[in-house]
């Protein structure tokens, strides 16, 4: 079954991208995963400004290349893996920290693969979209650009 259709590409502004590395507290050498990368920007904003490696998993191949590109053009791409996939089917690598911009009912379907496969003490940050049933660390309303944006942090036990 398909549960990428209903989840386009809007990408996440970089303002908020900062913000929600540092409420995650990335830090170098660590490992970050954005499930459903679009164009690459928040693995390059990790990479490069939190001296982070990072996976990014991306189902449209258009923006999975894009992505690859833009990291090589940022200079990143040492640092930066593109997979071009379906998370639901991919076996998540152990991140430090999880990037999500989906939506509630993607989330929903995605708890228990997180309960499954993120390693213990990660981080997990989602913008505009809570993970139901799970009790977020820290939940804060970020203006940027005239708009506000929510954004929420778990740490899986
Ligand atoms: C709202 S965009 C967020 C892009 C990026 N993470 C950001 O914040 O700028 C969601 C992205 O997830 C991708 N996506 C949705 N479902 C997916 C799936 N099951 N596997 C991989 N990518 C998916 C979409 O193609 C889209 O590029």
């Amino acid at each position: 079954m398909s549960y990428y259709v209903s989840v386009p590409f809007v990408p996440t502004p970089v303002e908020v991208i900062r913000r929600m590395l540092q409420m995650a507290d990335l830090k170098p050498g660590e490992l970050l995963l954005d499930l459903g990368c679009g164009d690459g920007r928040v693995l390059i904003v990790a990479a490069k400004e939190f001296g982070a490696r990072a996976v990014g998993i991306e189902v449209r191949s258009d923006l999975a290349s894009r992505a690859a590109y833009n990291a090589m053009k940022e200079g990143v791409s040492d640092r930066v893996l593109v997979i071009n996939g379906n998370f639901f089917e991919i076996r998540l690598p152990p991140a430090d920290v999880i990037f999500m911009y989906l939506l509630t009912s993607v989330n929903e379907r995605l708890r228990p693969k997180l309960e499954r496969e993120a390693k213990p003490g990660a981080r997990i940050v989602s913008h505009d979209f809570e993970v139901t049933g799970w009790r977020p660390k820290m939940v804060e309303d970020f203006r940027d650009g005239g708009r506000s944006h929510r954004l929420y942090l778990y740490v899986r036990e």
